[in-house]
C-alpha cells in the first residue's frame, strides 16, 4: 500500500484528485488534511469510492506538530500538496493569508517531510516523494503571439497570489537541491469542472446565468486562459508522481485558449440549450462589462511538450464537451450549490467584489 497525504483535499482540484486516486488505484490509502476554509467543503467528499481507504483530518498545514504526527501515525510515503489560498481577486484585497498559507504552509510541510524522511529516516528515501501542485501564473503574462510558457520560462509573478505560489515553488526546489528531498512540481493552467468554488469564472457564470444575475466580464473580456478539465490535471499529477524524474518540473495545460468573452458566450449558449424556457433566455443578455482586475494578466498559454514526450500525457477532454459536462453538473447539483454558495463568506465576497464595481469598457 502507498500512504498518501493529500493537503487541501476538500477543495476543488484536491477533492477531484482524492476521488481519482480512490477510483483508479486500489493500493493507495489517502490521508486528507484540510483546514476547511471558505473554499473547502466536506460536500466535495460525498460518495467517495472505497471510503474505508480515506481518512479526513480537519487541520492546518501550518500546524507543524499535527503534520509531524500524521507523517508518523500513517507512515506517509507521498505528500501531494494542493492546500493554498487560490483566488487572485481575494489576494488583491487581502494578501496576508496568501503569504501565510502558501509560503509558510509549504515551508512547514517541507520541514516536516525532511524531518521524517531524512533526519529520522522513517522509511527508505527512495520510497518518499513530495509533489507540489503549482500554477502557470508564476510565469506572469504573455503578449499576443509570444511563445507559450515552458518549464524554462523565467518567473515573473504579478499578483500576490502568483508571487506567493512562486515563493513556494522556489522553496520546494531548494529542498531538492540543498537537502536532496525527492520532489516534483507541476505548473498548471486554469482548471474547470465539478466542485469548483463559484468565485471562479466558469462556475460563477453558470450560477449567475441560472439565477438571472449579471455576468460580470472584467475589462474587454479579451484576456486568454489555457483551460484544462480537472480530471486531466489529476491524471497529469499522478503520472508525474509515478513516472516523472525526481527534482523536475512539468508544465501542464489544456491547449484550449479562447478569450474569456468567448467562454462566457459559450456558457450562455449551453444554458440556452439546456434551459430554453428560462425567463433569462437568451442568457447572453445578462453579460455586463465591469472594471478590470488590477494587474490583470492578459494571456496564458502552456507548452506541454515535456510532459507529453517524457510521460505520454495529453489532455483527453475537449473544451466543448468539458464545458457542457461542467454546466450540466452545476445545474444537476443544486444541493451542493446551496451548501457551498449560501455561506455568509461567499455572499459577502460577491457583495465586496461586484456590488458598486464601476462599469467596464464596452
Ligand atoms: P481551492 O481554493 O478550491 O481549494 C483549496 C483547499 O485548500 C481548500 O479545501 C482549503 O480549505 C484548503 N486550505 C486552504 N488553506 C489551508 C491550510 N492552511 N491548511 C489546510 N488546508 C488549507 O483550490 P484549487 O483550485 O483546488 O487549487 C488547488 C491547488 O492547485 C492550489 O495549490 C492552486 O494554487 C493550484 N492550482 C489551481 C489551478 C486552478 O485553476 N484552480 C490551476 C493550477 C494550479
Ligand atoms: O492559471 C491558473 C490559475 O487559474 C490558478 O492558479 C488560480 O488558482 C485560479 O484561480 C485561476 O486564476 P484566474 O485568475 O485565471 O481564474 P479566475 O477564474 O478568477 O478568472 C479567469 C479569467 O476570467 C481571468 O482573466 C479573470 C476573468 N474573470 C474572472 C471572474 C471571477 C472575469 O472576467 N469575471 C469574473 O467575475
Amino acid at each position: 500500500m502507498k500512504n498518501i497525504l493529500v493537503t487541501g483535499g476538500a477543495g476543488f482540484i484536491g477533492s477531484n484528485f482524492v476521488r481519482y486516486l480512490l477510483h483508479s488505484e486500489p493500493d493507495v490509502r489517502v490521508v486528507n488534511l484540510d483546514a476547511l476554509t471558505y473554499a473547502g467543503s466536506q460536500e466535495n467528499l460525498q460518495d467517495l469510492p472505497s471510503p474505508e481507504r480515506h481518512n479526513f483530518v480537519h487541520g492546518d498545514i501550518c500546524d507543524r506538530a499535527l503534520v509531524d504526527d500524521l507523517l508518523r501515525r500513517y507512515t506517509i510515503d507521498t505528500i501531494v500538496h494542493f492546500a493554498a489560498e487560490t483566488h487572485v481577486d481575494r489576494s488583491i484585497v487581502d494578501p496576508g493569508t496568501f503569504i501565510h498559507t502558501n509560503i509558510v504552509g509549504t515551508f512547514t510541510l517541507l520541514e516536516a517531510a525532511r524531518g521524517a524522511w531524512m533526519v529520522e529516516k522513517l522509511l527508505p528515501l527512495e520510497q518518499a516523494h513530495f509533489h507540489h501542485v503549482s500554477t502557470d501564473e508564476v510565469y506572469g503574462t504573455l503578449a499576443p503571439g509570444e511563445p507559450s510558457f515552458t518549464e524554462n520560462t523565467p518567473y515573473a509573478p504579478r499578483s500576490p497570489y502568483a508571487a506567493s505560489k512562486a515563493a513556494s515553488d522556489h522553496l520546494v526546489r531548494s529542498y531538492s537541491t540543498t537537502y536532496g528531498l525527492p520532489i516534483t512540481i507541476t505548473n498548471c493552467s486554469n482548471n474547470y469542472g465539478p466542485n469548483q468554488f463559484p468565485e471562479k469564472l466558469i462556475p460563477l457564470m453558470v450560477l449567475h446565468a441560472r439565477d438571472g444575475k449579471p455576468l460580470p466580464v472584467y475589462g474587454d473580456g479579451q484576456q486568454v486562459r489555457d483551460w484544462l478539465y480537472v480530471e486531466d490535471h489529476c491524471d497529469a499529477i499522478w503520472r508525474v508522481i509515478q513516472k516523472g524524474r525526481t527534482g523536475e518540473t512539468y508544465a501542464v495545460g489544456g491547449d484550449n485558449q479562447p478569450p474569456n468573452l468567448e467562454i462566457v458566450n459559450t456558457i450562455c449558449h449551453i444554458m440556452d440549450e439546456l434551459r430554453p424556457n428560462s425567463p433569462y433566455y437568451p442568457h447572453s443578455q445578462l453579460i455586463q462589462f465591469v472594471a478590470d482586475r488590477p494587474g490583470h494578466d492578459r494571456r496564458y498559454s502552456i507548452d506541454i511538450n515535456k510532459i507529453h514526450t517524457e510521460l505520454g500525457w495529453q489532455p483527453r477532454q475537449s473544451l466543448e464537451t468539458g464545458l457542457r459536462e461542467t454546466v450540466r453538473w452545476y445545474l444537476e447539483h443544486p444541493d451542493w450549490v446551496q451548501a457551498v454558495a449560501q455561506q455568509p463568506d461567499y455572499q459577502g465576497w460577491i457583495q465586496k467584489n461586484y456590488t458598486n464595481r464601476p462599469k467596464g469598457v464596452q
